[in-house]
């Protein structure tokens, strides 16, 4: 004969952490323990507690004070916590935590105005309870045939499912409301100790001769599990008590699968082992303790394990790791990623490495981390990378006293004010959020000191850019580079590591007074080499086309005898320039203003008048025009006509 026991039997963390918060109170306090309703579905293990003092009663009515009431895993409604402060007597709640979660979401969705729905058994305890926390005003669906009657829309809905449903069930009721209501947000409270235990049940009744299910004919969840082995064992039997066994008879070399139900506790399956033996008619003896014990998963803390994604809330992860209760990684002992998103979170049955922080977090969930083990990979690539003096990707996340703190893949990386910019950055704050390229210069555990630097990247940047352009540089070469600075005699240029000047006179064609007037801080521009000075780092430039330049048309636009109208733009002792096109200034000699004898222009001109002119002589490859206004005899009316800078035509002479 053999024998399986389900590694999943008997207590679920729930009703464990339930029946010991009655134990606990039974051998500690003085006052009467009441249990309200059935705190287990099992009447063994409610005989037993009964045995040790408790006292079941149906209503806080019929407690008598000074007590204390237990309220039992499967949780209660509002107004029984309100009847037990009513008359003064003590709470010991022993609401499942997963039950109490479903307590919250739903008040809390409650108040914000979503209506509620629940999928489960509205005569349920659990759901009774649940419905409670939601002003009992819950639309309840036993199963998707209950949805077909709902009329649909878009108000603000959600759903949630009493802790043993089957997922299949959920699946179908959600599917159908989520096609009538646009608006619904669905939370799988489906408990997975009982999926867990379902699963296995069913792998175990698939492979045994015979099944035997132990448990309280009257709980929902172990008439699930004979259900479900049933359907793949035939000789399946539910029995609360080992005495039943009586009833089967002895039978040689067959395989035995036990399971047991999530109320039954762990005396009555080992009565039921030893039990079995007497259907044993094979000689070898079975170690029933050993078969026992070896059919739990083991967990410590410290181990890295390997467990499977149940569901994301939003705060927390559920994982499956193989125990008989579930993991949980708060979001905070997921990551420490500041711009982690839902929608990041892995799915479903994803397989995920965690650590095991505590077997027991104090509510009966293995408390897990998965930052534990990615911290330790993460802090080991900032080693290397210090190591080897390789270029990581950080992401800045705030800025902190003298710098920016970022994270690469978890680990926090500090990046001093200094080490950001190849000058010092007074505002941080533009880099939150960007990803960074940064070397490590520092890396001390001990001190939990790990720096990084954008600067040291920039500076080798700049200087891989100053030497290649040193030594491709040639008179006439086009660059582009970034305007830096001004001076009142021309504009300083960023060429990549290297500045250049382009002084006033090669910014432009047209006379400027100022770099500002034609470029602004920041600007790329496209500049040509005029010369260089390869030893004294120094680089001229030249803004200014040649195709733009001026001169090239004059020819064809102008001709001596031309009467031009033009604008005094400066005046000499000999004589006055007059901007006659743009960029092309014409020369007024003293003796050309007019036919009177004066000692300097300034008698007759002043800078910004304008002035009709002769074209009186023309070198355009050395600029040079002569203007004569003494000679410009032209009538008020037609001078009026002339626009600046276009002939008239010698034939207005
Ligand atoms: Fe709680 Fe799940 Fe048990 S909800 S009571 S751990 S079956």
């Amino acid at each position: 004969m053999q024998v399986r026991l389900a590694s999943t039997a008997g207590f679920c963390f729930g009703v464990e952490k339930a029946v010991n918060s009655v134990i606990e109170a039974l051998e500690s306090s003085q006052e009467t323990i009441y249990l309200l309703g059935s705190v287990i579905h099992n009447d063994q293990m409610i005989e037993h507690l009964k045995a040790k003092g408790a006292r079941c009663i149906d209503s806080v009515e019929e407690a008598v004070g000074p007590a204390s009431i237990v309220i039992r895993a499967h949780g209660d409604t509002p107004e029984v916590y309100d009847a037990i402060n009513a008359k003064y007597l003590t709470c010991i709640d022993a609401t499942c935590p997963y039950v109490k979660r479903i307590h919250n979401l739903v008040k809390t969705k409650a108040n914000e105005g979503y209506r509620i729905f629940i999928a489960g058994d509205a005569n349920h305890p659990e759901v009774i309870g649940i419905n409670g926390w939601a002003s009992n005003n819950a639309d309840i669906f036993m199963t998707a045939y209950d949805t077909q009657t709902m009329t649909g829309g878009d108000e603000k809905c959600c759903i949630v499912a009493q802790t043993t449903i089957t997922r299949e069930n959920w699946d179908e009721i959600v599917k159908v409301l989520e096609s009538k209501f646009s608006n619904l947000e669905k939370f799988d409270t489906i408990c997975n100790a009982t999926a867990q235990r379902l699963n296995e049940a069913s792998c175990i009744a698939q492979e045994s001769d015979m099944v035997i299910v132990v448990g309280g004919r009257d709980s929902s969840n172990t008439q699930k599990l004979y259900e479900a082995c049933s359907s793949h064992c035939d000789r399946t039997y539910l029995i609360e008590t080992a005495a039943e066994l009586d009833r089967i008879k002895p039978i040689k070399h067959i395989k035995i699968g036990i399971t047991a139900g999530a109320s039954t506790p762990k005396w009555l399956i080992e009565e039921v082992i030893e039990k079995v033996k007497f259907l044993n008619t094979d000689e070898n003896e079975i170690d029933f303790k050993e078969a026992f014990e070896s059919s739990l998963t083991q967990l410590h803390p410290g181990d890295v394990v390997k467990g499977k994604i149940i569901s994301f809330n939003g705060n927390e992860f559920f994982v499956d790791v193989g125990y008989k209760c579930d993991g949980i990684i708060p979001l905070n002992e997921y990551t420490d990623d500041p711009f982690f998103k839902s929608e990041d979170a892995p799915g479903e049955g994803e397989e995920i490495e965690v650590y095991v922080v505590k077997v027991n977090d104090g509510e009966g969930n293995v408390l897990l981390s998965k930052k534990k083990v990615e911290a330790v990979n993460s802090i080991n690539e900032l080693e290397d990378a210090f190591e080897d003096k390789r270029t990581i990707p950080v992401r800045a996340h705030e800025v902190t006293n003298g710098g920016l703190l970022a994270y690469y893949k978890g680990a926090r990386v500090f990046i001093p004010a200094s080490q950001l910019g190849l000058k010092y950055i007074r505002d941080l704050s533009d880099f939150i959020g960007n990803e960074l390229n940064v070397r490590i210069i520092e890396f001390n555990m001990q001190k939990r000191r790990i720096i990084g630097s954008q600067r040291i990247l920039l500076e080798e940047n700049r200087d891989k850019s100053a030497t290649n352009l040193w030594s491709t540089i040639e008179p006439g070469m086009k660059i582009t580079g970034t305007v830096k600075s001004f001076a009142d005699f021309g504009a300083f240029i960023d060429l990549g590591g290297v500045d250049g000047l382009i002084h006033l006179s090669e910014l432009s064609w047209s006379k400027i007074k100022h770099p500002s007037e034609l470029l602004k801080i920041g600007d790329k521009v496209e500049v040509s080499i005029l010369d260089f000075d390869r030893e004294k780092k120094r680089i001229s430039l030249k803004y200014k086309k040649d195709s733009d330049n001026p001169w090239i048309d004059a020819a064809a636009k102008f001709k001596v005898g031309d009467i031009v109208k033009g604008i005094v733009t400066r005046l000499v002792p000999f004589g006055a320039f007059i901007e006659i096109d743009k960029g092309i200034d014409g020369l007024v000699h003293i003796s050309q203003i007019t036919g009177k004898r004066i000692s300097k222009p300034e008698e007759i001109l002043h800078i910004g008048d304008e002035v009709i002119a002769k074209v009186i002589e023309m070198n355009i490859e050395s600029r040079k025009i002569n203007l004569s206004i003494r000679e410009a005899d032209v009538k008020k009316e037609d001078a009026d006509n002339l626009p600046t800078g276009i002939n008239s035509g010698s034939e207005t002479q």
